[in-house]
């Protein structure tokens, strides 16, 4: 896990509103408009029809409490902004409370592709349309209750579990593998690499398999263990 960042944290104001600049909207419409026609074409019908249901702007970077409106009306949940990194406790304490954190800076452009970091593209375009699902929304729910309970050298089992279903995760529909997690969908190269690519690596979900799979080498590497979601996850 990264302990450092080049990016600094949005504070919000008074009303919870963060003010971003016309060339932080100008980054998101740039990141988005390409990213919506790739999620159509590679990812699950989980996250596009979450997707649909948030309405997200194209023309600029939505509010937290605007998304959380629309997902909480779904699935209970709501997005909390967050510094750019947070530990382990914090990130488990906000899932088992039915709240999302989102780092509220974004991406520079010469990290348009894919960054290790979450920003709020990766969290809002990324995460959100899964929470919109209410099995996602749950499954995420219990990991955040369980990280709460696990000892602290315990973190890794469900961390690995997470980045493998809900961070990089596929899954089958239609007898044909199609990308679920939120680090594929929010990245232009992940996405089409992880469905079509010839050298990823597609694993069918074995529990075990994930527990012992590190994560520290995944995306950047590009020698990738992606884990393969049963059918009764799609609806
Ligand atoms: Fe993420």
């Amino acid at each position: 896990m990264k302990t450092t960042s080049r990016y600094n944290a949005y504070e919000p104001d008074a009303c919870g509103h963060i003010h971003y600049s016309a060339d932080d909207d100008a980054v998101w419409h740039d990141l988005i408009i390409p990213q919506r026609a790739r999620t159509d074409r590679y990812c699950s019908r989980i996250f596009r029809s979450g997707l649909d249901s948030l309405q997200l702007s194209d023309d600029r970077i939505p509010q937290c409490s605007e998304v959380s409106e629309r997902l909480e009306a779904a699935t209970g949940w709501r997005v909390t902004p967050v510094p750019a990194l947070i530990s382990f406790d914090r990130f488990y304490a906000l899932l088992a409370d039915r709240r999302f954190p989102a780092a509220s800076f974004i991406r520079a452009r010469d990290e348009m592709d894919y960054l290790q970091e979450p920003d709020i593209f990766h969290e809002i375009f990324g995460h959100t349309p899964l929470l919109a699902n209410p099995q996602i929304a749950e499954f995420s729910h219990r990991i955040g209750q369980l990280g709460c309970r696990a000892r602290p050298e315990d973190h890794v089992w469900l961390a690995r579990l997470y980045w493998f279903t809900v961070e990089f995760g596929l899954i089958r529909e239609d007898g044909r593998i199609r990308a679920l997690g939120a680090g594929l969908a929010s990245s232009a190269s992940e996405l089409p690499y992880a469905v079509d690519g010839d050298i990823a690596l597609r694993q069918p979900f074995d529990l075990l398999e994930v527990l012992r799979t590190p994560t520290a080498s995944t995306s950047t590497s590009r020698s990738i263990l992606y884990s393969t979601a049963s059918n009764s996850c799609s609806n």
